[in-house]
């Protein structure tokens, strides 16, 4: 079997968009690209490609998955040959069977028994008179951190050497592999010998809630590139899916918490008393760290870099949140490149001040586009309205649109009910083209009920609707997958009313509980390329809709169980005897006690 790593690479290696598109031409819509179905024929363009979750589908015939599935469907090919293929394409040979098990194969907690040793080595290391000098120097010196934050963050430093940590973790046992599978060594290229990972470097260990040492940040001392070497993806550690710092965070954060860019704001914040700070570790935030802030937070306060990078991301990291429902605000700081240098140049009762300052996302995206224009002139008003209005039509609550359209015409010295029509105009456009999508979906789950793949749908079309809202939810949300697949939520194979609704279920169940991780591409040595395609649409039509997740995802179970509870008595005449029988032997019992 090929470990979760490769695939991961090869899925990382070949972008969806190049592969495809040396197929197909494709063009830009938004965020995603269009182009004519190379799978069926057509004149307009109905095929989709998402970037975004590196996947692709058909609206016309159904085709669907990612670039594996879409390789295997083009070139005809198995899931394994679809994977070498598409290994060969990107130059990464795949380790025969055995090698990579053994690689990657490595246990969860050994990597964290591994790591937690890593962190007290270069733990001790800072301390050391000869190897932690020009680190403490500084931490201490440069940084003006503190003893109690230092030792409060476990921060170490690697030696400028290259083979000291290897060769003292080698003494504790680790082997080669286990090294250079936690990211703590990498193999060289011509001697095949380990190395050290992080060097001359400040290392801040990253630990999660449960007090696991999961990965490491390592910054250079000085100008010198790369500034930041962090531990990559394992099959013990996605970075998309920790926070930093939030194993202390999540004590202080009931009201609101901190969302800053870099290790070492989050550091200065909580040496200030700021202790609700996290940063993303090196990354855009992603939809899964948004519902981390949902579980613990009502508010949360983006305070990014003040540069335009900083300022970007923060409109990125507004939607996710508000997505998941948080109050978002975001802090614009005045004379300070970020949280950390603001705190030492101003202080810890100025940066409190600002904080409470913070302004709403609308404020946040509304100065961004008054700021472009000059309110002077009536052309930039007109555009500047224009943008406003298509702003603020996105907003569902009437009160809040009401609300923001004051605020803008305000500023913008427009008339209330010009705006006003404009906004509800675009609004209803908004409106419509939301309400053709649906009734394409709904008319493509009708025409799709007697189709090859789910044979069973047309017969129980409610129970399988059900069905595929718990499979797209269990597809998107690794809680509900990880609640289904451990049986937490009673909800079984058995349930399913569909033989393909139920192989999918358990397959996903499967992949789930498998210790190399769950990894979705690996449907495909389950699935054929049509059943690929309508596994990709189930999730694509949950994704398009309202949020309240988790009451959706009950509500299916309890709606499917009922369907299945129909259809059992429906073929078993002897049901409701059965059940008479049983009712007349409990009447009994209870009699007798
Ligand atoms: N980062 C990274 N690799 C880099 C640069 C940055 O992974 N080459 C990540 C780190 O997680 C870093 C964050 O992006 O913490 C924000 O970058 P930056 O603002 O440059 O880092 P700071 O933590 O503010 O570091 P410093 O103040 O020491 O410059
Ligand atoms: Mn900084």
């Amino acid at each position: 079997m090929i470990s979760r790593a490769i695939i991961d690479e090869i899925i990382f290696r070949n972008d969806i968009e190049q592969v495809i598109g040396s197929y197909v031409t494709l063009k830009r819509a938004g965020s995603n690209m269009n182009g004519l179905c190379p799978f069926h024929s057509e004149k307009t363009p109905s095929f989709t490609v998402f970037p975004a979750t590196k996947s692709f589908y058909c609206f016309g015939c159904g085709a669907g998955g990612d670039v594996i599935s879409f390789v295997m469907r083009h070139e005809n090919l198995d899931y394994v040959d679809a994977l070498e293929f598409l290994a060969a394409r990107a130059g990464i040979t795949i380790p025969v069977d055995g090698e990579s098990e053994k690689q990657n194969g490595i246990p969860r907690k050994r990597v964290y028994e591994m790591n937690l040793a890593a962190a007290r080595f270069f733990r001790d290391c800072l301390y050391d008179e000869k190897y932690g000098k020009a680190a403490m120097e500084y931490l201490v010196g440069k940084r003006k951190l503190d003893m109690a934050t230092i030792k409060h963050f476990g921060i170490g430093c690697s030696p400028d050497n290259a083979w000291m940590l290897t060769n003292h973790m080698k003494r504790l046992g680790y082997n080669d592999e286990e090294l250079s599978a936690g990211f703590l060594c990498g193999i060289g290229k011509n001697s095949g010998k380990p190395y050290d990972y992080f060097r001359n470097r400040v290392i801040f260990p990253i630990i999660d809630t449960t007090g696991n040492v999961v990965a490491f940040g390592g910054r250079v001392l000085d100008d010198s590139k790369p500034k930041y070497l962090n531990t990559s993806d394992t099959p013990a550690f996605k970075k998309s899916r920790h926070l930093f710092a939030l194993n202390f965070a999540r004590k202080h954060c009931e009201e609101r918490m901190i969302l800053c860019e870099g290790y070492m704001d989050v550091v200065a914040l909580h040496a200030a008393g700021f202790e609700n700070a996290v940063a993303t570790l090196g990354t855009a935030i992603t939809s899964e760290q948004a519902r981390i802030f949902a579980k613990y937070t009502k508010q949360v306060i983006i305070c990014y870099d003040s540069d335009d990078a900083g300022q970007t991301a923060a409109n990125k990291a507004i939607r996710l949140l508000s997505e998941v429902g948080i109050d978002v605000r975001v802090l614009r700081l005045e004379g300070a490149k970020d949280p950390d240098e603001y705190i030492k140049k101003f202080g810890a009762d100025a940066f409190g001040r600002v904080l409470d300052a913070g302004v709403t996302g609308f404020d946040f995206k509304l100065g961004n586009i008054i700021k472009k224009y000059n309110l002077a002139v009536s052309e930039d008003v007109i555009k500047a309205s224009a943008e406003v209005s298509q702003l603020i039509a996105y907003t569902n609550s009437e009160v809040e649109r009401e609300l923001c359209i004051r605020k803008a015409v305000d500023i913008l010295k427009v008339p209330f009910e010009a705006m006003k029509n404009d906004v509800e105009r675009i609004r209803r456009g908004l409106l419509r083209e939301m309400k053709k999508k649906q009734s394409e979906a709904a008319q493509m789950s009708v025409k799709n009920l007697d189709d090859r793949v789910n044979t069973d749908a047309s017969r129980n079309v409610r129970g399988s609707r059900a069905e595929e809202t718990l499979l797209g939810l269990m597809l998107i949300f690794d809680e509900f997958r990880h609640e289904a697949a451990t049986g937490k939520i009673g909800l079984s194979s058995e349930d399913f009313v569909t033989a393909f609704g139920k192989r999918v279920f358990d397959s996903l169940c499967r992949l789930e509980l498998d210790e190399q991780g769950f990894s979705k591409s690996l449907l495909g040595l389950d699935f054929n390329a049509d059943e690929l395609g309508r596994i990709e649409r189930i999730e694509l039509e949950r994704r398009s809709l309202a949020r309240n997740d988790r009451e959706v995802f009950l509500a299916s179970i309890a709606a499917l169980k009922k369907e299945k509870a129909t259809v059992n008595s429906e073929n078993d005449p002897f049901a409701d005897l059965r059940l008479k029988q049983e009712l007349n032997k409990r009447a009994k019992e209870n009699k007798n006690t």
